[in-house]
């Protein structure tokens, strides 16, 4: 069972750079922390469970998004291989696959996603696909994702998302898992990146506008 994603409200008073720490040479480009990282590996503990729960004997298959799922892909599969460790119901093996899913955005097409992946689709046939995503902001990149999968037969597919953006473009996609609803702001941290930078602090940022100036093309 899926649990609700915990709520972080609009101008949250979040923790300053003086309460937690943050790379030195990162400082100037972050504005405050929104999720420090115990949190984050708190909540990505509960939501492997709940996924855990619902797919243990199942023919579960994982597909990360990269890059920016790559941090809470590597933490459910920490968690998942602990949760069939320790629970003494027998659990199927998973397996898992990386797919590049990028949207573009302009003014004339919103939805124009392009797919790669490391191995061929076909082997999803007949398996619980389940998307291990970082953020889902308007949808579109989800919707066309799972569009595309659905053509290869697999037994089902899923959606897990570490965040979820409350934006006004959003197209109404909510994926089956959400570790957290979060304001209309630009995040960065735990494999979220702006232009390739910043991917690599552990706590949830919202970046500066010294690093939205530095960082953006
Ligand atoms: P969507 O297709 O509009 O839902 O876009 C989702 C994708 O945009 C995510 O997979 C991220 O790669 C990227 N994205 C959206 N918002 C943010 C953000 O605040 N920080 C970093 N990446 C973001
Ligand atoms: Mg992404």
């Amino acid at each position: 069972m899926a649990s609700e994603p915990i709520f972080i409200p609009d101008n949250f008073v979040a923790y300053s750079k003086e309460q937690m720490h943050v790379p030195a040479h990162y400082d100037e480009d972050i504005k405050s922390i929104i999720i420090p990282s115990g949190t984050i590996s708190d909540r990505v503990e509960k939501l492997t469970k709940d996924i855990f729960d619902d797919y243990h004997d199942k023919n579960l298959h994982f597909l990360c998004v990269l890059k920016g799922g790559f941090q809470f892909f590597t933490d459910i599969n920490h968690f998942y291989k602990r949760f069939q460790r320790n629970n003494y119901q027998v659990s199927n093996p998973f397996s898992f696959d990386f797919a590049r899913v990028s949207s573009y955005h302009n003014t004339s097409s919103t939805g124009n996603v392009k797919i790669s992946m490391t191995e061929d689709l076909k082997n999803i046939e007949g398996k619980d696909v389940l998307i291990i995503e970082d953020i889902v902001d308007t949808g579109n990149s989800m919707v066309e994702f799972m569009k595309e999968l659905k053509q290869y037969n697999p037994s089902s597919v899923e959606v897990a998302s570490l965040l979820v953006k409350r934006t006004s473009l959003s197209n109404g996609f909510k994926p089956k898992y959400a570790g957290f609803s979060v304001p209309n702001e630009f995040v960065v941290g735990y494999g979220m990146d702006v232009n390739e930078k910043l991917r690599d602090i552990d706590h949830l940022c919202i970046i500066s506008d010294k690093g939205k100036e530095k960082y953006s093309n």
